[in-house]
């Protein structure tokens, strides 16, 4: 059996599973058995049902190590898809690094208040141009182009490691094609006209960072985070970028924070642009804003 440097060794699959999963829970995780259950599997290249099948197997020394370094981090609050190196978004297996912020269930109401605003019987057939301002892992231009399929966009973002592992991301896809990606400050390189602008800003208070759960404050890049003082730095540097690009009949459809839907909504109209709609994530917030551009 292992030791107290090295519990895992000589224990079955299932010993350490059980072990870890009772560290998490003493370390205050949310999710401990399932935790439990990803990391060991990451760490021996099990599936869910290889691990099942292999549970009473004894672990080798190698394969407790690999064990004891990923629940180390764990522990360090550091999030499982961070140490998978993968995030699922709108149904999409997506690859994140240190510099993207990982994809999160409640931006998926931007892509569903952009495909609910576009024109429901044209949408598929045309060759609508979307732009992604502040790409991350593509996560948003990516989950569009999967559901438009005559339809290409361009990605933007300040992090060029962001950027290649968007541009690795729309290859893993197959949307290489109608995907491409620039490094610039939100839209400052693009001219032509857009049917489709998405952005999910940075838009935490720079003075409640300090205050977000472990694993969003150290280890999501804090430029994915720091909205400057209220929050609202990255609408306002968007604004004007939307006012010069959108097409006549073209959507802007921005992320929200909690409780930003009045000053977001006012940073926009005095940009000329007007408020659609919001649309409410599964807790209830005003997530998502689509706004057009006044006629
Ligand atoms: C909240 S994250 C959103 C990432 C991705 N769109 C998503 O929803 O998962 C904001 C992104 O904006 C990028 N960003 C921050 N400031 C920027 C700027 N001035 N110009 C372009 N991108 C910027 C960050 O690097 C980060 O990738």
């Amino acid at each position: 059996m292992g030791s107290e440097d090295d519990p895992f060794t000589g224990g079955s699959i299932d010993a350490a599973r059980r072990r870890l999963a009772h560290e998490f829970r003493r370390g205050g995780l949310d999710a401990p058995e399932l935790d439990a259950r990803i990391i060991v599997g990451h760490a021996l290249g099990l599936d869910h049902t290889a691990l099942a099948a292999q549970s009473s197997r004894m672990l080798a020394a190698e394969e407790a190590g690999a064990i004891a370094a990923l629940s180390a981090r764990r522990l360090k609050r550091e999030p499982v898809a961070r140490i998978l190196g993968r995030k699922e978004f709108w149904g999409l297996p997506l690859k994140v690094n240190a510099e993207t912020l990982l994809p999160r269930p409640e931006t998926e109401t931007v892509v569903e208040a952009a495909l609910a605003a576009l024109d429901c019987e044209h949408r598929k057939s045309r060759a609508l141009r979307i732009v992604d301002l502040g790409t991350g892992s593509g996560a948003l231009l990516l989950a569009l182009l999967s559901e438009l399929p005559s339809a290409f966009g361009i990605g933007t973002d300040i992090s060029f490691a962001a950027l290649r592992c968007a541009h690795d991301n729309a290859a893993a896809l197959g949307l290489s094609a109608r995907a491409s990606f620039v490094a610039c400050d939100y839209g400052t390189a693009l001219r032509e006209p857009v049917d489709i602008l998405v952005s999910n800003p940075p838009y935490v208070a720079r003075a409640d960072i300090a205050g977000l759960q472990a694993e969003v404050r150290d280890f999501d890049p804090r430029r994915a985070l720091d909205g400057g003082p209220d929050g609202l730095d990255g609408y306002r540097a968007i604004a004007p970028h939307a006012a010069r690009l959108l097409a006549p009949d073209g959507i802007l459809v921005l992320e929200l924070g909690q409780g930003q839907l009045g000053p977001v909504t006012a940073i926009l109209a005095a940009a000329g642009l007007t408020p659609v709609a919001p649309r409410y994530d599964l807790a209830g917030i005003a997530r998502a804003l689509v706004l057009r551009a006044l006629p």
